[in-house]
């Protein structure tokens, strides 16, 4: 009997800080488990306004364009295109703040790849649609002219001829609706 007790309190003792270090862990667990559970919903409530499934297509495809997007010098004449746009609203005084804090390579990589699709190429847009990108920011119809002029002297630096410029802007004009929110 006593050799009996003394087994049973040895198998305690060391069933005893095992059972903690078990408890411990999945203590541990469950807290990793309710930060990742957090993390989703935060995730999933932010992205959720982020891409507003009422907001019209963001990039609509034009196939018949596509003899446009050859005069823009194709998605890599885009690329440069965007290069010298992105210069222009970061040096314009009435653009420049808006774009101060972006991630302007991400955006000239998103406007590349909408401009793109638009004007009937072969490209994904990737980005978000224009409600939810400009929906923090207040952008009035003068900014949003303003974004426009900028465009036209980039497209005119970068030699697109005048009847294409107005191909491309006539798909962006009335995006102005999602865009001008003050
Ligand atoms: C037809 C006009 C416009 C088009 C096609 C356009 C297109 C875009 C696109 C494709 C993006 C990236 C979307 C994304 O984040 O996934 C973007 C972002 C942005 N746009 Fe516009 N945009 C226009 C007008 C404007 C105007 C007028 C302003 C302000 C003057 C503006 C300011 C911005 C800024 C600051 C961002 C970056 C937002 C961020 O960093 O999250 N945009 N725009």
């Amino acid at each position: 009997m006593k050799t009996l007790l003394s087994i049973s309190f040895a198998l305690l003792l060391a069933a005893g800080p095992l059972a903690a270090q078990d408890a411990a862990v999945s203590a541990e667990e469950q807290a990793i488990l309710a930060e990742e559970a957090r993390l989703e919903a935060e995730e999933a409530a932010s992205a959720a306004p982020m891409n507003d499934p009422t907001a019209p297509n963001p990039a609509p495809a034009h196939p018949e364009l596509r003899p446009v997007l050859d005069q823009f010098g194709g998605e890599a004449g885009l690329t440069k295109l965007m290069d010298t746009f992105m210069a222009g609203l970061i040096a314009d005084p009435r653009t420049g703040p808006f774009f101060a804090n972006s991630d302007q390579v991400r955006v000239k990589r998103q406007l590349v790849e909408q401009f793109c699709v638009i004007l009937g190429g072969d490209c994904t847009y990737t980005g978000r649609d224009m409600k939810s990108s400009h929906r923090d920011m207040q952008i009035g119809r003068g900014d949003f002219n303003a974004l426009v002029e900028v465009l036209q002297v980039a497209m005119n630096e970068h030699d697109v001829p005048f009847a294409a410029q107005n191909k491309l802007l006539a798909k962006l004009a009335p995006m102005h609706r999602e865009i001008v929110n003050k």
